[in-house]
This record gives structure tokens, sequence and C-alpha cells, in this order.
């Protein structure tokens, strides 16, 4: 069956925004139209895609009125401000930001895990936080054969996953670093809050703000959403979050330790059958994941499979992924591919 896919994208001029485009265009989704929002800053801005103008409008309420499905990407407020009048209007809003990611009305989906939840959902879909995305993509195919009772993670995260600025203040401090100035962030880790760090050269652990307990809001999404996405809050999750000096690709050390004894062997058959994974395991060729390579797929690579040396359940995994891709964009399109099917339309 075809019919019109009206397709918008709310923070179309951001880092996710333009890689929703983008990965539309890569997984041939069926749009028929597609309005570009931002805010007043950017209106009237034309993006040529695939030779075809688009002129980037100013979010109103009424953007949404004949609107299939809304790609929102501009901030939690953002979301807050427009996600309702969206769904009033008759739009499905899958979202990336953290606004709805933890209302018990809102699934909170990543494809591979728990597409099921899709059925569930009253006008709005969460997308998870994009170190949660990789995380649980190559953890659930564990937790269902050997039931994971703690997760210790520490990330590696990259520049663009606080937005284009971050980017160009990456570039920046380590320009100036290499230059012999002294670097002038006013960015990371907070721009908020009152001190900022170079990232050029450096390496930050503060990703978000402080919580109560001294773990990050970042660390605290960690938590939160791998209980909701695995439907288990059973799971021990401690997570560091760091900000490295790289551009693209989220990296993760990962431990954990399962109620089920398993054979080593039997885990890399597993991710290298679950979908979604690439398995990059070959010590002897030196073969593991880095974010250098990772950047631009759409899938989460594992690699530097090993026991521990000292918890006979316990086991050590290195998982690295686009964040703007599979931590971002291309789980919020293949939660728009969960619509298509319902709706029958095919490519
Ligand atoms: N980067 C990641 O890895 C990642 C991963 C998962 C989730 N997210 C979330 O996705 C959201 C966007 O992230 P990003 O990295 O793409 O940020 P970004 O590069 O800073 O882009 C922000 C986008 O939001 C738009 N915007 C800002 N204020 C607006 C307003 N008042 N009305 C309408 N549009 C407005 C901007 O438009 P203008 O051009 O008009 O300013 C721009 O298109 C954030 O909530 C972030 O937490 C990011």
């Amino acid at each position: 069956m075809s019919r019109p896919v009206r397709v918008a994208i709310l923070g179309a001029t951001g880092a996710v925004g333009k890689a929703m485009i983008e990965t539309l265009l890569r997984r041939k989704f069926p749009f028929t139209t597609l309005k570009l929002l931002a805010s007043a800053r950017s209106a009237g801005q034309v993006v040529h895609i695939q030779g075809v103008p688009y002129t980037v409008e100013e979010a109103t309420p009424e953007s949404f009125a004949d609107i299939d499905v809304a790609l929102f990407s501009a901030g939690g407020d953002i979301s807050l401000r427009f996600a309702k009048e969206a769904v009033a209007r008759g739009a499905l809003v899958i979202d990336n930001t953290s606004a709805y990611r933890m209302d018990k009305s809102v699934p909170l989906i990543v494809p591979e895990v728990n597409a099921d939840a899709f059925s569930t959902h009253q006008g709005i879909i969460a997308n998870p936080n994009c170190s949660t995305i990789q995380m649980v993509v190559a953890l659930a195919p564990l937790h269902r054969r050997y039931h994971i009772r703690r997760i210790v993670v520490s990330t590696y995260q990259a520049a663009s996953g606080a937005g284009e600025r971050a980017i160009e203040e990456l570039r920046e401090t380590s320009r100036a670093i290499l230059d012999g100035r002294a670097p002038e962030p006013s960015l990371l880790p907070v721009a908020k809050l009152k001190n900022h760090y170079p990232l050029g050269f450096n390496v930050i652990p503060q990703i978000d703000v402080f919580e109560e307990n001294g773990f990050t809001k970042e660390e605290m999404k960690m938590v939160r959403e791998t209980h909701k996405i695995l439907g288990d809050e059973s799971i021990a999750v401690t997570p560091t979050a760091v900000r490295v000096p790289v551009v693209y690709g989220h990296s993760e050390a990962v431990y954990i330790e399962t109620e089920l004894p398993f054979v080593v062997d039997d885990v890399r058959t597993l991710l290298r059958d679950a979908k979604g994974v690439t398995l990059q395991d070959d010590p002897t060729r030196q073969e593991y994941p880095q974010p250098y390579f990772a950047a631009g797929h759409f899938d989460v690579f594992v690699g530097r499979i090993r026991r521990d040396l000292y918890a006979e359940n316990g086991l050590n995994l290195w998982i690295v992924s686009d964040n703007i891709l599979k931590g971002a964009a291309y789980n919020a399109v293949q939660i728009a591919e969960l619509w298509l099917r319902q709706e029958g339309i095919t490519a």
C-alpha cells in the first residue's frame, strides 16, 4: 500500500537533525514531504537534499498540522513545548531528548531490544540516551541468555554528543594548545555551569550536572534507561561517563556479572548473531572496535571479550558505536520504520 508519508524534523540544523536527514536518505525512507524545523535563528536557511532545496522554518505548534511522523531533536525544553501540540495535531512524535524518557506512558525503544513496546505508545515514543542505546544493543542478548546481575561501565564519549558547538570547541582548544596559546573553553563540560575545561588533549569526567548521589545526570540516565528498556530494575548498574577528545563515536569499557555461567566462545557466537551488532574481536590480528572506524556506520561494534580474572561469571567487553547515528538519528529512524510497518507502508 502506498500513501503520503509526511515527515518533520525539529532541530533539523543541529548535529543530530542533520544526521536524521542523512539517515532517512540512506534507509530510503519513503517520505513524500519533509519539513525542516528549527528556531527563528535558522528560519529561511536553504538546505539542498539530493539537489532539492528545502527551506528551514521556525517551529510553531501549527508546523505539525499536516505531519505523520515528527522526529524531535532540539533539546528537552523544546520537546516539552511542542510534543503534545504535535500529537494533538495527529503526528507521531519520536523524541530524541530526555524530556519524556522516564514517563511511564511513553515507551523508550531500541528496536533490536524492545520493538514490541511500540504498540503501547500514545503519540510519543522516546529515543534513549546515546550511551545507553549502544550498551543495551550488545548486552540484551547476554541478559536474555545468562541474566545480568551487575554492570560496571566507563564511557569514552565523543564531543559530538554535546552538539555542533562542542565539536567546534574541541577543534578550537586543540588548535590553541598545538599553537602554544591558552585554550578558551566556554561550553564544556556543561555550558550553564561556571567552570569550563578544554577538551583538546584532555579527558573530562563530567557529562551533564551532578545529582545529589555524586553521579552525573548522564550516568543516572544509563542506570534508569537500562532498567526501563530491559524491563528489569534488579540489574545493578555503576556508570562513569567521561568526555574524550574524539569527534564521533562513543566507546564503553563494560564489565558484567551474570547469574548463569557462560562459555566465552558462546558469548562471541551470541553477539556475532545479534541484530545490530558487528563482532570485532580477534586479538591475534589486533582487531577491536575503535570510534575512528565506527563513525558513519549504523551498527554497534563489540570486541575485547574476555572472562574476568577473578569472577567466574564476570565478563569484560569493549563496545563502540557512532553516537550520532545508532545513538540518536538511526535509532529514531528505525522507530519510524516500525511505524511504517504498522501502517503497511513499503519503501
Ligand atoms: N549529539 C548526540 O549524540 C545526541 C544523542 C542523543 C540525543 N541528543 C539530544 O538531541 C538534542 C539535540 O542535540 P544536537 O547534538 O543535535 O544539538 P545541536 O547541534 O546544538 O542542535 C540543536 C538544534 O535544535 C534547534 N533549536 C534550538 N532551539 C530551538 C528552538 N527554540 N526552537 C526550535 N528549534 C530549536 C537548533 O536550531 P537553530 O539552528 O535554529 O539554533 C538546532 O537545529 C539534545 O536534546 C540532545 O541531548 C543528542
